[in-house]
């Protein structure tokens, strides 16, 4: 049905259930399927060349809009809490408390370089920011088939934006639910506007954005594409939801994660720095035979 699914990279817990799904979201047709997918680390790369790729946070960490003293700071944070959120030896609920503080002390440092909105463009572009292989034909391909995409982050909002305009990609089938910045009249970084989102409280973002999901309520079967396990919270929003195709990028501590990804995940790519298998899936979806 979809060769690119033998590819290396792919696993699946149930090959048989995925093949089924695809089948049912086929015959339901185009017009009833929304894909939403996390940013950092899904549709951006992980890495490139053996090289990090940086998160929508870490493009502003690293540029030359933060002194080196809370580049130091905020690389701290990172060294400390990055190992807990992808720590599969502790639940959600331990993780939960130290994931809103990680935010908060990033998000307040942040605040305190009073960063300039005029220069997100140029630190985005400056940066080594990278969204996934073949990324153009994912993104051409939902706009052509008129397909929404909800692009459901714990980044920043103002520097995903800016990724995805720069790679040409910000099409208006596009919305993007994500931590956004509050400039004041200067221009002048003064707060991050409106609920915190982090990784694991992606249901209640979904929640309190129920307008968009009401808008497009007809589209009752789902592909969501994430790299984290607080990533499959992103659908709970969806109305009288029918098929959900889920799709985890396995990044990180491979051996360690992949049983707890297999059982959450229904296809699991391993370090798969493409959107290969998500591009063929949706080849397959909009097709008509
Ligand atoms: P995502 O929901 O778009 O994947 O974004 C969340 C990622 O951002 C998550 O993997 C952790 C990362 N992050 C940083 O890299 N630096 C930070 O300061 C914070 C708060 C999060
Ligand atoms: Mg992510």
């Amino acid at each position: 049905m979809i060769p690119e699914l033998s590819n290396p990279s792919v696993c699946m817990r149930d090959p048989q259930g995925v093949e089924d799904i695809i089948k049912a979201m086929h015959k339901a047709g185009p017009n009833t399927i929304q894909v939403i997918s996390d940013f950092d680390m899904t549709l951006t790369r992980f890495a490139y060349n053996g090289k990090r790729c940086p998160t929508s946070h870490n493009i502003l960490d690293n540029s030359k809009l933060i002194s080196d003293d809370c580049k130091h700071q905020l690389k701290d944070l990172l060294d400390e809490y990055y190992p807990i959120e992808i720590d599969s030896n502790r639940t959600v609920e331990e993780k939960l408390p130290l994931m809103v503080e990680w935010w908060t002390k990033a998000h307040t440092l942040l605040v305190q370089q009073r960063i300039r909105k005029d220069l997100l463009q140029v630190v985005v572009k400056e940066s080594d920011a990278m969204l996934r292989g073949n990324y153009q034909l994912f993104f051409d391909h939902l706009q052509e088939h008129h397909i929404p995409l909800l692009i459901f982050s714990a980044g920043i909002g103002d520097v995903l934006e800016e990724v995805l305009r720069q790679a040409e990609v910000f099409l208006p089938n596009i919305k993007v639910f994500s931590n956004y910045m509050d400039f004041d009249e200067a221009g002048v970084l003064k707060a991050f506007k409106g609920e915190l989102i982090h990784t694991y409280n992606k249901r209640e973002g979904a929640l309190l954005n129920a307008g968009h999901f009401e808008e497009i309520k007809f589209r009752h079967n789902i592909l969501l594409l994430g790299d984290s396990l607080g990533d499959l919270t992103m659908a709970d929003g969806v109305h009288n939801l029918e098929n959900i195709l889920r799709i985890g990028f396995l990044n990180d501590k491979v051996e360690e994660r992949k049983p707890s990804y297999l059982k959450a995940y229904d296809i699991v790519l391993v370090e798969d720095e493409t959107m290969d298998v998500p591009n063929a899936i949706l080849r397959y979806l909009t097709s008509t035979k």
